[in-house]
């Protein structure tokens, strides 16, 4: 099993894939400690835990997220980071000194007025610098990128021009339906087909295998492979073994449905007992969904992707 943490609801940027206008961070005393999460991720090593990603908000923005990361391997858990790469120049050395090896970076444009449309920030060239210090750093870098039709779906040879000879493994992201973007769905959706049939048409292309939950494909004139996560398109719900954990410390089942259990509270209030019959509980859900219910009652900023 494979566990996902958000730690934090906070970001420095808005996405407008991710975070709703006028959403309310949670007060701290909300979030759950690194103490309190520590105790869960204990339990759930007892039910096969195999690897962690922490997430956020913006992971970076939490005091003490490299100790905390540091902790998780001193526990024998390989983890990695989910970033938005603002905050990665000044992080980069303390992420590798505390154990990570690799780090994911969203960048959703090349092009700073389209980046500033999509995060509501001016952050493209400080991310930019943030994933150069990672690699200098010998981190191994992921770039994520959801197009969206429209708005950044002309830009996939800028990417590919752009990272695959910095040798920074790059994935594009279907975008996927969250409540606040349920009615706009139709109109930015790009299906992964369309994307690789495109790139299909200048290069050529050669389906290389499966990289966790993206489907890899070899472009011979990079020498270098781009991935794509297709959850809309062709879901991975089989061979999905993903618990997550949210900021206010619910435990989800799936990205894509309401079914969570208040772990917060039962850590707060209740008992190790009670814990693992949740942790059973929603272990026992999981395996019962075969395909996404596009019930997701949170947004991404919540639940951390
Ligand atoms: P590694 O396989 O460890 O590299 O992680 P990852 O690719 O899952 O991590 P990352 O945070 O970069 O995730 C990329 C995105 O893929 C997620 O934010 C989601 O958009 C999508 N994704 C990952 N896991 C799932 C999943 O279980 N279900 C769905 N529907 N989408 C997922
Ligand atoms: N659809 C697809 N991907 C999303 N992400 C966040 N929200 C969405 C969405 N609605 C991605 C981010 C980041 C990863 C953790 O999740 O781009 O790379
Ligand atoms: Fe996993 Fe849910 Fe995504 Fe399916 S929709 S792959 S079960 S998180």
């Amino acid at each position: 099993m494979y566990l996902r943490i958000s730690i934090t609801d906070r970001c420095n940027m808005r996405c407008l894939y991710c975070f709703p206008k006028g959403y309310k961070k949670l007060p701290k005393k909300e979030l759950l400690s690194f103490e309190e999460i520590i105790e869960l991720i204990a339990v759930l090593k007892d039910f096969g835990l195999r690897k962690i990603r922490i997430t956020g908000g913006e992971p970076l923005l939490r005091k003490g997220v490299c100790r905390f990361a540091e902790k998780l391997f001193s526990m024998g858990i390989p983890v990695y980071i989910s970033t938005n790469g603002a905050l990665l120049e000044r992080f980069a050395h303390s992420l590798r000194d505390s154990g990570i090896t690799r780090v994911n970076v969203s960048v959703d444009s090349l092009r700073e007025d389209r980046f500033g449309f999509i995060t509501k920030t001016p952050l493209l060239p400080q991310v930019l610098r943030g994933i150069e210090t990672a690699q200098k750093a010998g981190l191994e870098v992921k770039v994520n990128s959801v197009l969206m039709k429209n708005i950044n779906d002309d830009e996939i040879f800028d990417f590919l021009d752009y990272f695959l000879p910095r040798k920074i493994r790059l994935r594009f992201i279907e975008f996927m339906p969250f409540p606040h973007t349920r009615n706009q769905f139709e109109k930015l959706f790009v299906p992964y087909e369309e994307i690789l049939n495109r790139i299909s048409e200048r290069y050529s292309v050669s389906y290389a295998g499966t990289d966790g939950v993206a489907k890899e494909f070899k472009i011979k004139e990079f020498e270098a492979t781009v991935g794509f996560i297709s959850p809309v398109s062709k879901p991975f719900c089989r061979n999905c073994d993903r618990l997550r954990l949210t900021a206010s410390g619910k435990l989800k089942v799936c990205l894509h449905s309401g079914w969570e259990f208040d772990v917060k509270e039962i850590l707060r209030h209740g008992n190790k007992g009670r814990l693992k019959e949740a942790v059973k509980e929603a272990l026992e859900l999981k395996a019962q969904i075969s395909s996404p219910r596009w019930k997701a009652e949170r947004s991404m900023v919540e639940i951390g992707g």
